[in-house]
């Protein structure tokens, strides 16, 4: 079964109240889902594998660690995920992009593919899929399921909240992806939107309505 992870670090916890408020205007949430998915990918980021290596400091040879050339890829799924792919860019900036975009058939409620690009080796990155509510989970389940489709192998999916049910889905769906979130919320209510949530992602942090 996937492990669920709900970061708590202090500082995501302190931005995320911020991110939930309505007073917070568009400049400032988009600025706080930055930082917050830099200080998630922080977290996400601990177990990448090192090397050893060496540097000349101006004293000596020291031995120090790098990074083992795992290669990275942040997906996010259009159009909330958008707002968390530069904060975690901040600290991955090799990271290559591709992009995921999924609407509702309003008859079979299912979620449908209109756009997707991906760098051509997704089979060798770990991808990091990114959609910042995780509410019913059939978005996040089918863009997963569309990349294993196209050879990924591993990846993580990172959400700023999720609901029960978005969680249970993806778990089901996908028992080999780690879910991280910075919380998990009470509910969904009857229009889709998480309880308490923030309202819809895509909208507050575009200024759209
Ligand atoms: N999408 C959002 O943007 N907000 C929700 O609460 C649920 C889905």
């Amino acid at each position: 079964m996937s492990q669920l992870y709900v970061l708590d670090h202090p500082l995501i916890q302190h931005k995320l109240t911020y991110i939930r408020d309505k007073q917070t205007g568009t400049k400032e949430f988009r600025e706080l889902v930055e930082e917050v998915a830099m200080l998630m990918g922080y977290e996400i980021t601990r177990n990448l594998p090192l090397e050893e290596t060496t540097v000349e400091t101006p004293v000596t040879t020291a031995k120090t660690y790098m990074i083992a050339g795992k290669k990275l890829g942040v997906i996010p799924i259009l159009r909330a995920g958008l707002g968390m792919v530069n904060g975690f860019l901040r600290l991955m900036p090799a990271a290559k992009v591709g992009h995921i975009g999924l609407y509702r058939d309003p008859e079979t409620l299912q979620p449908v593919e209109y756009y997707c690009k991906l760098p051509s080796d997704i089979e060798e990155r770990e991808l990091i899929v990114i959609d910042p509510m995780l509410a019913t989970g059939g978005s996040a389940a089918a863009a997963l399921t569309l990349l294993k489709n196209r050879g990924a192998k591993q990846m993580k999916l990172m959400c700023l909240i999720a609901a029960p049910e978005g969680v249970k889905t993806v778990q089901e769906a996908h028992p080999d992806v780690d879910i991280y979130v910075a919380s998990v919320d009470e509910m969904l209510n009857d229009h889709g939107y998480i309880i308490p949530g923030l309202g819809d992602a895509g909208d507050r942090l575009f200024g759209t309505k």
